[in-house]
C-alpha cells in the first residue's frame, strides 16, 4: 500500500464520481453546447454569489487568464513572494501578460492591506502601473494557511481606493472554507464563519479548483462578472484551451461540489494529527501552524528533506522535498484513518 501524501492532486475518481462522468450530457463547449459545463459553471457562479464562470484545464490557467484580463503590457502584479502565481506558473504574468510583479514579504503567505498600500507604485511615467492584487487562499507554501477575512476586507478596499482589480487564486478555497465554516455548515452564514458568498463580493475575480482536495481528475473554475468572464472566453481560446465534449470532466466536478466539501474536515483532523507525531521528533526543528490539510516541516541540521523523503519511502510514504531542509506533506480523499495511524507509526518509529 502506496500513502502518497505528495499532493492533494494525485487523488483518482470514486466509483460514484465515475458513474456521474459516465452518465453525463455533453455537447461542443466552444460553441456554448455542452450542458454539464453549462451547469458546473452556473452553479459554481451561484455558490458564490457571481455572476459567470468559465470551466478551464487547470488552475494555473484560470490564474493566467484572470491576470491576461486585468492587465496590460507594463502593468504591475502585487503579491505574496511565495504566491504561486509567481513561483510556479512558469513565469507566466511576465509570458502571458507582459505584466510586471512586486513580490511582498507576507506572514506564512499571507499580505496585509498595509503591505499592498505601501507598494502602490506613484503616478510616475518612469514607474510601472500597479494594476492587480492576487491572493492565495489556502496559500500553498504558507503550509495551507488562511487569510482571516476581515483582512481580506481592508485590502479590498485599498483596492478599490487605487483602481486596482482583485484576484483570488482559490485553488484551495474549499479547505479555508471548511476550516472557517459556521456551524450550519460551509455555504450558509453564521456567527464567526465564512461563507462563499462573502469571497464573492469582494474580488473581482476567483479561480478554484476541482482537481486538488474535491477529487476530480481535472478542472479550475474562474468566476466573475458576465462581461469579464466573456473576455475569459477568448482569452481561455487563444491558450489553446477551448475545450469540446468535456461535460464528462465537468459532471465529476459537478458530483465533487455536491458531495465532497465538507468531507475536507477529515482531511484536516488527519492533518493535524500526522503533525503532532511529528513535532515531537528530535530531527525536526519546526513544524508550520497546521490549518488545513497541508503539513510542512523543517528539519534540523543533520538531516536534509531528500533523505528523509527517501526514509519514507522504504516504508511506501510519498512526501515532497520542497527545499533543502522542507518537506511537505498533503492530506486529500484518498488518505483514509488506517493509512494515517500507519504514517503515525512509522514517524514514532523514526
Ligand atoms: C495555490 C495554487 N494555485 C494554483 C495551482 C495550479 O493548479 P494546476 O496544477 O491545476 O495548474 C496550484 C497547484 O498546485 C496551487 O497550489
Amino acid at each position: 500500500m502506496i500513502i502518497d501524501f505528495r499532493s492533494d492532486t494525485v487523488t483518482k475518481p470514486t466509483p460514484a464520481m465515475l458513474e456521474a462522468m459516465i452518465k453525463a450530457k455533453v455537447g461542443d463547449d466552444v460553441f456554448g453546447e455542452d450542458p454539464s459545463i453549462n451547469e458546473l459553471e452556473q452553479m459554481a457562479a451561484a455558490m458564490f454569489g457571481m455572476e459567470a464562470a468559465i470551466f478551464c484545464a487547470s488552475g494555473t490557467m484560470t490564474n493566467q487568464i484572470a491576470i491576461k484580463c486585468h492587465t496590460q503590457p507594463g502593468d504591475e502584479v502585487i503579491c505574496d513572494e511565495s504566491s504561486h502565481v509567481y513561483q510556479y506558473e512558469g513565469g507566466g504574468i511576465a509570458f502571458n501578460s507582459g505584466a510586471s510583479v512586486k513580490l511582498l514579504p507576507g506572514n506564512l503567505g499571507r499580505i496585509t492591506a498595509e503591505q499592498v498600500k505601501n507598494s502602490i507604485q506613484p503616478d510616475d511615467p518612469h514607474r510601472t502601473n500597479s494594476r492587480l492584487v492576487c491572493l492565495e487562499n489556502t496559500s500553498n507554501r504558507g503550509g495551507g494557511s488562511c487569510y482571516d477575512f476581515q483582512e481580506i476586507k481592508k485590502i479590498q478596499i485599498v483596492c478599490k481606493e487605487n483602481d486596482l482589480a482583485f484576484h483570488l487564486d482559490g485553488a484551495r478555497l474549499w479547505n479555508a472554507l471548511v476550516a472557517k465554516k459556521s456551524a450550519h455548515g460551509v455555504l450558509r452564514a453564521g456567527s464567526g464563519g465564512e461563507t462563499p458568498r462573502q469571497y464573492g463580493e469582494v474580488f473581482d475575480s476567483i479561480s478554484i479548483c476541482l482537481s486538488k482536495s474535491l477529487g476530480c481528475p481535472v478542472g479550475s473554475l474562474l468566476l466573475g462578472k458576465k462581461d469579464l468572464i466573456k473576455k475569459a472566453r477568448r482569452v481561455r481560446k487563444v491558450f489553446g484551451g477551448g475545450m469540446r465534449q468535456a461535460g464528462f470532466l465537468a459532471a465529476a466536478g459537478i458530483y465533487a461540489l455536491q458531495n465532497n466539501i465538507e468531507r475536507l474536515a477529515e482531511d484536516h483532523a488527519h492533518a493535524r494529527k500526522i503533525a503532532g507525531a511529528i513535532a515531537g521528533k528530535d530531527f525536526v526543528n519546526q513544524v508550520l501552524p497546521v490549518e488545513t490539510n497541508i503539513i510542512i516541516f523543517e528539519l534540523k541540521v543533520g538531516m536534509t528533506a531528500t533523505e528523509l523523503v527517501a526514509k519514507l519511502k522504504e516504508h511506501d510514504i510519498l512526501g515532497y522535498a520542497i527545499s533543502k531542509n522542507r518537506v511537505r506533506l498533503v492530506l486529500h480523499l484518498d488518505i483514509s484513518k488506517e493509512m494515517t495511524e500507519t504514517t503515525i507509526q512509522v514517524f514514532n518509529q523514526l
